[in-house]
């Protein structure tokens, strides 16, 4: 096998498929490829494949050839010229995850999640989730030919969201209780054997998100950015990013790391509180609330993992409050026409609030990830967009109108 699944906590090797935890001391586990083959590659030897997920199949720890896959990643990479002039930055881009097959950057990790799912033979999968998982496991696993199960929290979930769960043909579970509440149900379930667990507790789910930062260094060239920034709600993100950067730093493609920011919303901000005090691990939220609902999270299960990401890059957490996040949404789409939801306008918040304070300085080179599309969160939009100009069928009234 070209990897070992490992104890995040106490390093003990796994070799049980179905564990979504450590049998000696449940923590979370953690894949460590073998990246002996690519030694002496560089990007031009990877580059001959298709841009997406699947270009950099000798990271990642499935069959490339038994992959389910729906053509994920390969998002582009915006230069933002506009928007950094209003923010105060030289060289400030957006990835732009809301491009990939169902609209978030899941599909990056459910494709090698579902490839798993497979490969073990199970025929049922499962997940809790804020939204955008439970589209993205619905969609491949419909692919797969495989039963969904998805446990979301009883109304706040956007409305984007929950059609694609629904129209995919999951069955759909709406726990009267919030997004930690249900992920206890599911992998409880998991244990059981109901299902196989989806969530990005599964270490095979972050290898597949891994690839974001291939791409974005990819992109780039190989010229390592200053920072990259990005919203922070399970926590699992942030740290397949973080482990991306450390097999590239591994293999010599890279010579330094950039520094990681995690943004949370002020509602739901266990790993910004946890960051202020210096601690490596952090106390949960008991009543998270915000606007964006794709990170109202109050106990991350890889919020260890993810103040380890930013401890060990010299990064930042940062907070940003709802007016915050919905300022930074309605920036990006007036300045740059790229429409996010509010969870990844935090990213874009996060920058405004840090080049406010002089963390982050003019000749820096930012890169935003946007993990979903604007359109997975349209009654957010249409509350904060100003209003819709009303009119008789008549031409003359509707010049009135638009001349006001
Ligand atoms: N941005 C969006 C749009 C998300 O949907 C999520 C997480 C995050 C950021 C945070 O990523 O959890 O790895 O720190 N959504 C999960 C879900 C929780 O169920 O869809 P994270």
């Amino acid at each position: 096998m070209p990897y070992k699944v490992k104890c995040f906590e106490c390093g003990r090797e796994v070799t049980d498929g179905l564990l979504d935890s450590c049998p000696t001391c449940g923590g979370l586990l953690n894949v460590e490829m073998d990246l002996s083959p690519l030694k002496g590659k560089t990007l031009k030897d990877i580059r001959k494949a298709p841009m997406g997920v699947w270009r950099y199949a000798p990271f990642l720890p499935v069959d490339q050839k038994k992959a389910v896959s729906l053509l994920e990643g390969g998002t582009p990479l915006y230069r933002c010229l506009g928007l950094g002039e209003k923010l105060g930055i030289k060289d400030l881009r957006v990835k732009y995850e809301g491009a990939n097959p169902t609209g978030s950057f899941k599909d990056r990790g459910m494709t090698v999640g579902v490839s798993r799912a497979v490969e073990l033979g199970c025929k049922v999968v499962g997940c809790a989730s804020t939204g955008n998982t439970s589209a993205s496991l619905a969609a491949y696993a419909a692919k797969a030919g495989l039963g969904c199960v998805v446990l979301l929290p009883s109304g706040k979930v956007a409305l984007g969201k929950l059609a694609q769960a629904m129209f995919y043909g999951a069955k759909v579970v709406s726990i009267d209780g919030n997004f930690d509440e249900a992920l206890d149900i599911v992998r409880r379930l998991a244990k059981e054997g109901h299902l196989y667990l989806l969530n990005s507790i599964n270490p095979f789910r972050p290898e597949g998100q891994k690839t974001v930062a291939f791409e974005i260094l990819d992109q780039l060239d190989m010229q390592v950015p200053d920072r990259i920034v990005l919203p922070v709600g399970n926590a699992a993100n942030i740290w397949a990013v973080y482990k991306a950067l450390t097999e590239l730093r591994e293999l010599g493609w890279i010579d330094r790391m950039p520094r990681l920011v995690g943004v949370q919303a002020s509602g739901s901000n266990p790993i910004f509180r946890a960051f202020e005090e210096g601690k490596r691990d952090f106390q949960p939220v008991d009543h998270p609330e915000t606007v964006a609902t794709a990170i109202r999270i109050g106990n991350p299960a890889s919020g260890r993992k993810a103040l380890k990401a930013i401890y060990d890059t010299d990064g930042v957490a940062v907070e940003v409050t709802d007016e915050e996040i919905i300022a930074g949404q309605k920036l990006l789409g007036r300045t740059e026409g790229i429409g996010v939801e509010p969870a990844s306008a935090a990213s874009i918040a996060g920058v405004m609030k840090l080049r406010q304070s002089g963390e982050i300085s003019a000749d820096e080179r930012i890169v935003c990830i946007c993990t979903g599309n604007l359109l997975k969160d349209p009654d957010t939009v249409i509350k904060n967009s100003g209003e819709i100009l009303r009119s008789k069928a008549d031409i003359d009234a509707v010049i009135k109108i638009i001349a006001r």
